[in-house]
């Protein structure tokens, strides 16, 4: 249990579920609909300790400096880009997200449309909704037994190969990590070997200068005549002039793209691409992960990392943290320090837990380059003791303690 009552404040429409989970651990949360500006949140931080947000509070070092009590920032999204999470880290603020909790959502989707653009439903939907009735089995296929070819075999691409086996489907991956296959999937050496045997190649890389036009005019022609291509990883990927001419010459038989090179912010009704008005070509505009269970398994996990922080101290999933994850012990408190990692302070702190005599029960020392994390379990009669000694010392940033 925290030494003070805690406070939360959750800006931005963050799915409800979250509320709840915090509330139900007797956690004071407070919700806002709208995101918060450099303005209002130098009101709005007053005494929170934990903080969720979306993508758009921009959580820069001078709005950390707002918040001296904020203990943690959470991101109910998948990015961390709004977050100063460097500046946060030397505050001894662990950021949290949800990287994966779109995942199934994404994989889905795509599934979904392989089948869609095998039978030409874009267009033939199209096509219906001006009156035109073009009932034909020509060009139109089974997936069954054919062959797709996931680029990225991380937690998307691994979850598609699943589904797509399950609809008889071969399929083989490429991804310059060495990834263990799941059923029947099967690496390929190079991605040029995988472009050429499939049926439908779908990319599922992160934005990085070796994924940047990874698709070009040159690779688009290794493809086999009459194949289709999937992007719902990062506008960047694939270069969307090259594939409309291959779609235009009937190279390729129809594509799937969520995610463009510049995206609009929010709705907007002239979105221009290149692919537009092309026959079998689905556009969606970036909505892979955008489900109300990606929504709820956000505010889930999002949440849950929070509590765990706040309740006992773990960072395992932050992103700007070293890793802890100690469970609690009973019958003694906890003191966890974040300081500068500098030559001598663990040596001062074991010099001041020695000096009050303390019985240490479990002891955790994680580091990275800037900062120590440190959480000691020992007696309750000198834990207060401990806490006020080792925050005094010149290179704590932060000392708290959990009874
Ligand atoms: P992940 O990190 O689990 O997997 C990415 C995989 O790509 C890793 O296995 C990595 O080794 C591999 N990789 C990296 N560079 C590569 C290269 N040059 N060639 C081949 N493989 C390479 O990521 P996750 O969660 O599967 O996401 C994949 C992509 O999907 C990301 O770009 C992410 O932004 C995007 N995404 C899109 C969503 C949407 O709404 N459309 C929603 C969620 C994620």
């Amino acid at each position: 249990m925290p030494e003070f009552p805690i406070k939360a404040l959750l800006l931005e429409n963050i799915h409800p579920v979250a509320e709840e989970i915090l509330r139900a651990q007797s956690i004071d949360v407070k919700c806002l609909s709208k995101a918060g500006s450099k303005e209002s949140l130098k009101e709005e931080l007053k005494g929170v300790h934990v903080l969720g947000i979306r993508s758009k509070t921009q959580i820069t070092k001078e709005v950390l400096d707002l918040a001296p009590e904020l203990l943690v920032v959470g991101c109910f999204c998948i990015g961390t880009n709004q977050v100063d999470i460097s500046a946060a880290r030397l505050k001894g603020c662990p950021v949290f997200n949800a990287p994966y909790a779109n995942t199934r959502s994404v994989a889905e989707l795509v599934v979904a449309e392989i089948v869609m653009l095998s039978r030409k439903v874009a267009h033939r939907s199209a096509l219906l909704h001006q009156g035109r009735w073009e009932k034909s089995a020509s060009a139109c296929f089974e997936v069954r037994g054919k062959t797709l070819g996931i680029v990225g075999y991380g937690h998307i691409g691994s979850q598609l190969g699943i589904l797509a086996e399950d609809l008889g489907m071969r399929v083989f991956y490429y991804d310059i990590a060495a990834k263990m296959p799941i059923g029947n999937c099967r690496p390929t050496e190079t991605l040029e070997e995988l472009l050429k045997l499939s049926d439908f190649v779908s990319f599922h890389v992160p934005e990085t200068e070796s994924t940047k036009n990874m698709i070009s005019h040159d690779r688009l022609k290794l493809m086999k005549k009459g194949s289709y291509l999937l992007n719902a990883s990062r506008g960047s990927v694939v270069d969307l002039e090259a594939l409309a001419n291959a779609l235009k010459s009937r190279h390729l038989e129809g594509a799937a793209i969520d995610v463009f090179p510049e995206e609009p912010e929010g709705s907007v009704s002239e979105f221009k691409n290149p692919l537009q008005n092309i026959p079998n070509v689905i556009l969606t505009p970036h909505i892979g992960g955008s489900t109300e269970e990606a929504q709820k398994n956000i505010g889930v996990e999002v949440a849950t990392s929070l509590l765990q922080f706040v309740a006992n101290g773990s960072s395992s999933m932050a992103v700007n943290f070293p890793k802890v994850d100690l469970p609690i012990q009973s019958d003694c408190h906890r003191v966890l320090n974040v300081h500068k990692n500098v030559p001598g302070v663990l040596a001062e702190i074991t010099g001041i837990i020695s000096e009050v005599g303390a019985n240490i029960e479990s002891q955790y020392l994680a580091t990275d380059p800037a900062i120590g994390y440190l959480i000691v379990d020992l007696d309750k009669a000198v834990s207060a003791e401990v806490k006020n000694r080792v925050s005094a010392l010149p290179a704590s940033i932060k000392t708290r303690i959990l009874f």
